[in-house]
């Protein structure tokens, strides 16, 4: 059994989606909703629809039989609407499987009281009852002007606060909050952003539910040698860098954020998660969940299959049946 609880959500496989590749479209998320996916979870929507950066804004780096990327999309998304209406919202219940796959609503707004009006709109539509979650993204490295607000931390303890305190949430006690947060590098850091994120927890009457880590690591560069050119366009090149490279630090991010966070807040790791091993280090870091987004990008839609079969088997030759099993506990040497 690959099922989990995450933030009073129950996932029958503990590997899912990230926002970000393969889930801007209707079709694409259906597609998830009927693949293998513990979870269904949107790109991160700004209120307005928006086309992204100019292209070339994607670029692959091929390590082995490996494939890492790096983006500077700039949150191309179909607008908060459309990731709520209610034809969307039928039509990922009438093809999930199994039936009852939690639906996860990414959103980014380009200011906080962007992210409120959508909380806003949430809590007038009907639609929210539907909805599993909402994960909030506060490491979008690609909007030019926009410094990311995981990094900027007098801004993201108001957005925190602001945020936690809507009353969608309240209204809506099954709703669950997660924030997306960007890769951090430091002890200190971790500290303090543990520090903003403990008094939300549901033990101390808050709201959080859970946090990704990681969202991509910014300013990465990819150089084309024979041209001398950046290889990305957007931002003077500049873009995000994910998948099997960035691995080893999303897992450090998930294990320095596990052994600090309240127990009630739990941990999705998210980064270079190609393989069922790759999902098992993660868990063993202390992930409640599993995300999934260069591979998804790469393989499409089956690799969540695959992967939950890879983590299967190698749970049977470890001889462990579920996920608590193992779960947090990674032994220092
Ligand atoms: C976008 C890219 C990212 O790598 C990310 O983490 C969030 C958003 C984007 O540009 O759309």
């Amino acid at each position: 059994d690959i099922g989990c609880h995450l933030a009073g959500l129950h996932l029958s496989s503990c590997i899912l989606n990230a926002s970000g590749p393969r889930t801007n479209t209707e079709q694409q998320l259906l597609e998830i909703a009927r693949s293998s996916a513990g979870a269904v979870c949107s790109k991160s929507a700004t209120l307005e629809e928006r086309s992204g950066n100019d292209q070339p804004r994607y670029t692959e780096i091929q390590l082995g039989d490996r494939t890492s990327s790096i983006n500077s999309e700039g949150l191309p998304n179909k607008g908060f609407a459309a990731y709520t209406e209610a034809s969307l919202l039928r039509r990922l219940r009438e093809s999930a499987e199994p039936a009852g796959k939690p639906y996860i609503l990414s959103i980014s707004g380009l200011s906080l009281q962007e992210n409120l009006r959508m909380l806003d709109l949430l809590l007038e539509s009907g639609s929210v009852e539907h909805l599993s979650a909402v994960e909030v993204n506060v490491a979008c490295p690609n909007v030019p002007g926009k410094p990311l607000v995981g990094y900027d931390f007098p801004q993201f303890e108001a957005v925190l606060k602001e945020i936690s305190a809507h009353p969608v949430f309240t209204a809506n006690p099954t709703l669950a909050l997660g924030f997306k947060l960007p890769p951090y590098l430091d002890a200190p850091l971790f500290d303090a952003v543990a520090g903003m994120l403990n008094p939300l927890a549901k033990s101390k009457g808050g709201v959080l539910g859970y946090v990704v880590c990681c969202n991509t690591l910014g300013s990465a560069l990819a150089v084309d040698v024979e041209t001398e050119t950046t290889v990305l366009h957007p931002k003077g090149g500049f873009g995000g860098l994910g998948g099997p490279v960035v691995r080893y630090l999303a897992m450090g991010n998930v294990s320095h954020f596990r052994s600090r966070l309240d127990e009630s807040i739990h941990v999705v790791g998210c980064g270079g998660v190609c393989t069922g091993e790759d999902a098992f280090a993660h868990i063993l870091c202390g992930a409640t969940a599993v995300q999934v987004a260069t591979q998804h990008r790469v393989e499409g839609p089956t690799c969540f299959y695959r992967i939950a079969e890879e983590l299967k088997d190698l749970m049977r030759r470890k001889g462990y049946k579920r996920l608590e099993d193992f779960r947090g506990k990674l032994k220092v040497r």
